[in-house]
C-alpha cells in the first residue's frame, strides 16, 4: 500500500546527519537500500544521492511504523520521520559519514514500491554492460556512477565560469545543417519539406564558429553535442560533447596559455589540484620519435631510442635492408619486464605484426648476457646497446626495424601496454602537454591524394606558406592537440582567414572550385567579407571527464550512452519506422543484404 507525500517535507538528506544532530526530529526521503530484521527491530538503510542513513523501526517506538516496515523491499521509495540518536556503542559504522547515528523511526510512508531488481545497487557489482544500459536509470543510482556526473557538472561549471570571466559569449549553433568537415561519416536527417534532401548533423560546430568570428563576436564558446558516424571504441561515442571555443585576433602563443588556465581551473575545481604551467610542448615529429604516438602519456618515461646508427653496417641482415631502404631501427627498454616466458615473447612478436611491423626483436637482459633469438648478432654491440637503452639485467628490450612511422608507432603501443602490464604508470597525476607543429597534410596511400591532418580550414605556419607550392608534405600547420595522460582531450588550430590560401589548400586536397563552392560556399563568401584572424579549440568533454573520474571508458560519464554498436538497449534506438513516416519523407528502404546491428 503506497501513500501520497501529502504535506511531508524533507528536512535533511540521507548523507547529512551527524552526532551533533542527536535529539532532532527529522524527515528523510529516499530508497530502501537494505533491510535487516533483527529480532524485534527492523533496520532500513535509507539512500539518496548524498549517502545512507540507518533507520530503526522499533515496535516500542511505533507499532504502526514497525508493522509497515515489514513490507519494505529493496528500492521501495520511503519517507521516514523520527528522532536522531547516537548508535549504541560498538555498532557505529566508520565507513559511513552518518555512521555514528541512526534515526529512530516513528512514522513511515511507503511512497512507491519496486519490483525485484535486475541487479543490486552496489558499487562493486559486476553486471554485464548491456543489462546496465538497458536499466540505465537503476545503474545511475550506483553512488560511484553518480559521482561521475558530479565531476562532469563541476567541469562544466568551471569551464563556464572561466570563459565568462574572460569575455566569452555562449552561443548555440544549428544541429540541422550541412555536412561539416571533420572527416567522419555524417548522420543524415531526411527533410519532409524538401523530399529527397537531407540535413547532416554537425560533426562539430567548426564552420559556424568561424562565421561567428566573421560576425565580430570575438570570443565564442559552447558546450555542444557533436555527431559522428564512425567505428566506436571506449573513447568514442556517436554523439559526444565538445567544449567548443573560438577567438579572434589571437595567435597560437596567446591562445594556448588562455586555454591552459581553463584546464587548470577545471582540475582545481574538480580535484583541488594545482597543475603547473606552462604545459610542455612537443613537436609532432618529436612526439612520434620519442614516444611513437602523437598523444604521448608523459606520466612515465620508457622513451624510444633510435638505434639506426648502432645497427648500420652490422651483421643483422634484416635491419641492414631496412636501413638501406631509408627506414629506422628503434628500441625500447622495459624495466623489470625481462622475466617473460617464451610464449609471452612470441605473443609480442605476433602482436607487433598485427600492429603492422615486419617483425620484432626481443631481448631479455640477464646477468649472464643477452637472451634473444638473434643474440649472436647483438653480442658485438652489447655494451653500446645497453648503454643507449639504459637497460640493466632484469629488463626486456624490444627492437623494431621498419619504415618511419611504423617502427615508432609499433613500439609506442608496446610502451603503453607493457607499462600498464608492469604497473609502471603512476596513478592520480595529470600529465598535460601540447603537441604542436603537425604536418598540414598526410598522404593517403589508398586514395593517392593529400588529406588534411586536422581539417581543411587549418592555417599553415607563416614560414611554411611557400611550401604549399611544390612541397606540401613538408608544410607544418598552426595546429595543436592537448594531451592528458596519453589521450587526446582537445584539438584545434589557427584558421585560414584569407580566401587565396583557403583556395590553395582546397586544391591540394583535391577539392575542386565547384565542390568547394557547393560544400562550403557560405564560408568562402564570408571569408571575403572581412574575416578576422581567428583560432580555437574543441575539447572532448566526455574524455576529459572520464580521465578526471578515473574511468577507462567514456560510457561511464555519459548519462545514456550507446553501445559499441551504436544502439541504446534501453530505448532500443535505432528502430524501424512506420511505412507512413517513410512515405511522408519520400524514402524507400531497400534491403541492403546486411543484418541489422543489435
Ligand atoms: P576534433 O575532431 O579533434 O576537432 O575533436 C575535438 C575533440 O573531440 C573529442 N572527440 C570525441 N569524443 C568522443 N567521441 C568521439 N567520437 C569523438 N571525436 C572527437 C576528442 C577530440 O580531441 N572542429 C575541431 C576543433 C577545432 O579545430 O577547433 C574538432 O572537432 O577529444
Amino acid at each position: 500500500m503506497t501513500e501520497e507525500l501529502g504535506d511531508w517535507k524533507r528536512t535533511h538528506t540521507c548523507g547529512e546527519l551527524r552526532s551533533a544532530d542527536t535529539g532532532r526530529t527529522v524527515t528523510l526521503m529516499g530508497w530502501a537500500h537494505r533491510r535487516r530484521d533483527h529480532g524485534g527491530l527492523i533496520f532500513v538503510d535509507l539512500r539518496d544521492r548524498t549517502g545512507l542513513t540507518q533507520c530503526v523501526f522499533n515496535p516500542a517506538t511505533s507499532a504502526g511504523a514497525h508493522e509497515r516496515a515489514q513490507s519494505i523491499r529493496g528500492e521501495f521509495v520511503l519517507a521516514v520521520r523520527g528522532v536522531v540518536a547516537r548508535r549504541p556503542s560498538g555498532t557505529e559504522n566508520p565507513k559511513l559519514g552518518t555512521g555514528d547515528v541512526e534515526v529512530q523511526a516513528s512514522e513511515l510512508k511507503v511512497l512507491n514500491e519496486a519490483r525485484p531488481l535486475p541487479f543490486p545497487i552496489e558499487d562493486d557489482v559486476t553486471v554485464e554492460e548491456l543489462v546496465r544500459l538497458q536499466y540505465r536509470y537503476l545503474d545511475l543510482r550506483r553512488p560511484s556512477l553518480y559521482r561521475n556526473f558530479v565531476i562532469r557538472d563541476r567541469t562544466c561549471q568551471a569551464v563556464r565560469a572561466y570563459l565568462h570571466e574572460h569575455g566569452f559569449l555562449e552561443v548555440e549553433t544549428p544541429f540541422l545543417t550541412r555536412s561539416t568537415p571533420e572527416g567522419a561519416r555524417d548522420f543524415l536527417v531526411p527533410s519532409r519539406l524538401s523530399p529527397g534532401s537531407f540535413y547532416a548533423l554537425p560533426q562539430s560546430p567548426q564552420l559556424f564558429k568561424q562565421l561567428l568570428m566573421v560576425a565580430g563576436f570575438e570570443r565564442y564558446f559552447q558546450i555542444v553535442r557533436c555527431f559522428r558516424d564512425e567505428d566506436l571504441r571506449k573513447d568514442r561515442q556517436p554523439e559526444f560533447t565538445q567544449i567548443d571555443i573560438e577567438t579572434s585576433f589571437l595567435n597560437r602563443d596567446d591562445l594556448l596559455p588562455l586555454i591552459e588556465d581553463m584546464v587548470r581551473a577545471v582540475i582545481d575545481r574538480v580535484h583541488g589540484v594545482e597543475v603547473p604551467r606552462p604545459f610542455p610542448r612537443l613537436a609532432y615529429a618529436e612526439a612520434l620519435a620519442r614516444f611513437g604516438t602523437d598523444k604521448p602519456d608523459l606520466r612515465f618515461g620508457l622513451e624510444l631510442v633510435d638505434l639506426t646508427e648502432l645497427f648500420r653496417g652490422g651483421e643483422f641482415q634484416a635491419f641492414q635492408q631496412v636501413i638501406a631502404a631509408g627506414g629506422v631501427v628503434k628500441g625500447l627498454a622495459v624495466p623489470g619486464a625481462g622475466g617473460l616466458s617464451r610464449k609471452e615473447a612470441d605473443d609480442l612478436v605476433t602482436a607487433a605484426k598485427s600492429y603492422g611491423a615486419q617483425g620484432l626483436v626481443w631481448v631479455k637482459i640477464t646477468p649472464e648476457g643477452l637472451q634473444s633469438p638473434v643474440a649472436r648478432f647483438l653480442e658485438p654491440i652489447r655494451g653500446a646497446l645497453l648503454e643507449r637503452l639504459r637497460a640493466a639485467p632484469g629488463d626486456l628490450v624490444l627492437i623494431v626495424g621498419d619504415a618511419m612511422p611504423t617502427a615508432a608507432t609499433v613500439l609506442g603501443r608496446f610502451r603503453v601496454e607493457l607499462a600498464q602490464r608492469h604497473r609502471l604508470i603512476p596513478t592520480g597525476g595529470y600529465a598535460l602537454l601540447w603537441v604542436v607543429d603537425f604536418p598540414m597534410f598526410e598522404w593517403s596511400v589508398e586514395e593517392r591524394r593529400w588529406q588534411a591532418m586536422h581539417h581543411p580550414f587549418t592555417a599553415p605556419r607563416d614560414e611554411d606558406v611557400h611550401l604549399l607550392d611544390g612541397r606540401p608534405g613538408e608544410a607544418l600547420a598552426k595546429a595543436y592537440d592537448l594531451v592528458l595522460n596519453g589521450q587526446e582531450v582537445g584539438g584545434g588550430s589557427i584558421r585560414i582567414h584569407q580566401q587565396v590560401i583557403q583556395q590553395k589548400v582546397f586544391e591540394l586536397l583535391g577539392i575542386t572550385k565547384e565542390e568547394a563552392r557547393a560544400k562550403f560556399g557560405f564560408l568562402l563568401d564570408a571569408l571575403e567579407f572581412g574575416a578576422p584572424p581567428m583560432g580555437g579549440i574543441a575539447f572532448g568533454l566526455d574524455r576529459l571527464v572520464a580521465i578526471l573520474a578515473g574511468e577507462d571508458s567514456i560510457r561511464e560519464v555519459v548519462a545514456f550512452p550507446k553501445t559499441q554498436k551504436g544502439s541504446d538497449p534501453m530505448t532500443e534506438a535505432p528502430a524501424p519506422v512506420s511505412p507512413g513516416q517513410l512515405r511522408e519523407l519520400g524514402i524507400a528502404v531497400v534491403d541492403s543484404g546486411r543484418e541489422p546491428r543489435s
